[in-house]
């Protein structure tokens, strides 16, 4: 069950963290799978860690934020990693402040990588997708896109785009074969979260129901399920690993 035998993955902000685990996962179930991100070094690493397991893995340098040259460059993937079966949305940024005091680059920063980033990479890799009338969506939002958070207004307001998006893009594509779905994490140690300091994060994980913070093995599980085939009469969705953080 849930086995990705004999499909190619294409994980974005693969190069750490929740996005590196993601990629783990998918290969452990069988897909081969493209590594993307903007650290060469990081991505090989973590390609000859899964080519040491048996997999085939390709690292892919690739900017988000460079809007204009993403479709060009996903053409570039070598013939063999072509066809995306599955595409993971996951690369994202913070760039926190309160309200009155971000500026505009702040907004424009995060709300580029994030969800324009995702918009040109979900275009170029949806047209192989449409071709075969097959595919798999996943996109990585946060809870803070549902629930909002202090200083975050920038990459709240991503998240939930990301949300919007995603349910127009099932709503576009279902007939031909595409599901789009969400997973949208609570708080997760990563690198994203160990800037928090000690009072901060026991502030945190008091408000969550299991009273831990997540692992990127908590969320690439829930995105491993929704890439399989058995996830395929399930799209449009939102599903929170937050832990019961979010409900
Ligand atoms: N950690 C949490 O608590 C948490 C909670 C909810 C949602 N999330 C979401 O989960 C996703 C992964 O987060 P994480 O915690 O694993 O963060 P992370 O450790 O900071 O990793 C972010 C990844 O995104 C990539 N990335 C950033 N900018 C990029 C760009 N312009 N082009 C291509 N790749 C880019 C980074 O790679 P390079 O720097 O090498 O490009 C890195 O691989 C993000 O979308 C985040 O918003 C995280």
């Amino acid at each position: 069950m849930f086995r990705l035998d004999g499909k190619t993955a294409f994980v974005s902000g693969a190069s750490q963290g929740i996005g590196a685990e993601i990629a783990r996962r998918l290969a452990e179930r069988g897909a081969r799978v493209v590594l993307a991100a903007r650290s060469t070094s990081k991505l090989e690493g973590l390609a000859e860690e899964l080519a040491a397991s048996g997999a085939e893995a390709l690292p892919f340098a690739l900017d988000l934020a460079d809007l204009e040259a993403v479709e060009a460059r996903f053409k570039e993937l070598p013939e063999e990693f072509s066809q995306v079966d599955i595409l993971v949305n996951n690369a994202g940024i913070t760039d926190d402040n309160l309200f009155l005091r971000m500026k505009l680059e702040q907004w424009e920063r995060v709300l580029r990588t994030n969800l324009s980033g995702t918009f040109a990479l979900t275009r170029a890799a949806v047209r192989g997708m449409l071709r075969q009338r097959s595919g798999r969506i996943v996109t990585v939002s946060s809870v803070v896109g549902l629930m909002g958070n202090m200083g975050q207004a920038n990459y709240a307001a991503s998240k939930a785009g990301l949300i919007g998006f995603s349910k127009s893009l099932a709503k576009e594509f279902g007939r031909r074969g595409i599901t789009v779905n969400v997973v949208a994490p609570g708080f997760v140690e990563t690198a994203m979260t160990e800037v928090l300091s000690d009072e901060v994060r026991q502030q945190m994980a008091s408000q969550i129901a299991l009273g831990r913070f997540g692992t990127a093995a908590d969320v690439a599980a829930a995105v491993a399920f929704l890439a399989s085939d058995e996830a395929g009469y399930i799209t449009g969705e939102v599903i929170n690993v937050s832990g019961g953080l979010y409900m």
